[in-house]
């Protein structure tokens, strides 16, 4: 994420910072203990609130995660500090109270070896409706969606085209699901600009069962927010979600459990969309069976097709990712090579499920020492992708077939069996 590009910046902002930080409201973050220190060290001394307060301090501790308050106005400093190479990038998620920062490092979901509780299909049966579907994923398609986000210019999660972008997927989900009445898109508001969208398609028999493929629409250029196209990172996740939605209207998939397709605000900064939602969804105990992440897609930097992300991830949802992937992919037209990869950090949204129990998965367009380098800068643009749109058409495919296998179609008393 070009990590070290963002040092200059980083430094320029440190030396040049004034003492007080004018507004005086805080966030409540868990992040690593080693992230915490280095944050702890650059900013003591250095400013302070307009009320005096500190403007990072680290609180509790344990499992490794910290909890932190920072001041608002730092969270994009601190975001570049991470960026700049100590000792990683990302890993933080934030968090409305103390309490709830507390609950993240005291939150089993964390520790290696939990296992998120909810029970996954044990079948793979749907068959008759996934072939078809398969035929009707369009790379092109993809590529157009792709090429609208990143001509608005930014999807900074502060500003208005970055609202904007959220409008553009809220128009283009509504339009492909206009045809039907058991389909409906809603904004989700936060505390900052930028919506989340969400398109559902209510479950027929078992409506309050809810499978979720999601991708972030927000982008991020931390040397210019005006400039930041974010066309791997995410547009080309967002358009891949939207076509498994425009395949699934198009052969009138009906399912038995409901599906969300999640248009995530401000992952950039936090994982902030996509964990307010999880938690909202947790506190309702709402049945998220499983939830999928597409966060680039475009980009083949290695050998194989797809890799699944293996940490903050469900093993068992990998397992039946690999699983469908063999009954579907393993030849001919829709062949998709596999393997996995570490992202090292919690990267992407998947961990906002992860960490509320649900099972999640991220699979991801290369090995993760081959990603794609344009990300975050300007370069990050169709011009760098799979032009014909055939790599972010095996994520679409992968997408469809967890779709179809996960909700199961209420056409079909086979596969009513779970
Ligand atoms: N798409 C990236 C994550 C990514 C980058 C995964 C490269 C695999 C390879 C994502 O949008 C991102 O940049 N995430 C942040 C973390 C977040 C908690 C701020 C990051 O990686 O710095
Ligand atoms: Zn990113």
């Amino acid at each position: 994420m070009s990590c070290m590009r963002v040092i200059g910046t980083v430094l320029a902002v440190l030396l040049g910072n004034s003492s007080t930080y004018a507004q005086t409201s805080t966030l409540w973050i868990a992040t690593g203990n080693d992230v915490a220190g280095v944050a702890q060290r650059s900013f003591t001394g250095r400013a302070s609130l307009a009320d005096g307060r500190p403007v990072f301090r680290t609180f509790e501790s344990n499992n490794g995660i910290s909890v932190a308050e920072i001041a608002e106005s730092a969270l994009d400093e601190f975001v570049g500090l991470i960026h700049s190479g100590y000792p990683r990038c990302g890993g933080f998620t934030v968090h409305a109270s103390r309490e709830a920062a507390l609950n993240e490092v005291n939150n089993a979901a964390n520790i290696a070896g939990f296992r998120a509780p909810g029970r996954l299909p044990d079948t793979i049966d749907q068959q008759s409706v996934v072939k078809p579907a398969l035929d009707q994923v369009s790379g092109a398609t993809i590529v157009r969606m792709i090429t609208a986000l990143q001509d608005i210019g930014t999807r900074y999660y502060q500003t208005q085209k970055g609202q904007e972008a959220a409008e553009l997927i809220r128009r283009e989900w509504e339009m492909l699901g206009s045809k039907r009445t058991d389909f409906s898109v809603a904004l989700f508001p936060h505390g900052w600009i930028q919506n989340s969208v969400i398109g559902t398609i209510r479950g027929v028999s078992a409506p309050d069962e809810i499978v979720v493929i999601g991708a972030h629409l927000d982008s991020i250029n931390q040397q210019n927010r005006e400039n930041a196209p974010g066309a791997d990172d995410d547009a080309s996740g967002v358009a891949v979600v939207t076509e498994t939605l425009r395949v699934l209207t198009e052969i009138g998939f009906k399912p038995r459990r409901t599906i969300q397709f999640i248009a995530y605000a401000a992952e950039e900064v936090g994982l902030r969309g996509s964990g307010e939602i999880a938690d909202k969804y947790k506190a309702e105990g709402r049945n998220v069976i499983a939830a999928l992440q597409m966060d680039m897609t475009g980009f083949k930097g290695s050998e194989r097709d797809v890799y699944l992300i293996n940490d903050f991830v469900s093993p068992e949802l990998n397992s039946f990712l690999t699983t469908l992937l063999q009954e579907y992919n393993s030849s001919d037209a829709h062949k998709i090579t596999h393997a996995e990869t570490s992202c090292g950090y919690a990267c992407s949204d998947h961990h906002s499920w992860t960490r509320n129990g649900v099972h999640a998965a991220f699979p991801f367009e290369a090995a993760f020492a081959d990603y794609n380098r344009a990300i975050h800068t300007p370069q990050d643009t169709v011009s760098t992708l799979d032009a014909t749109g055939a790599h972010q058409a095996r994520f679409a495919k992968l997408g469809i077939e967890f779709l179809i296998e996960t909700a199961k179609s209420a056409g079909d008393v086979s596969a009513q069996a779970r």
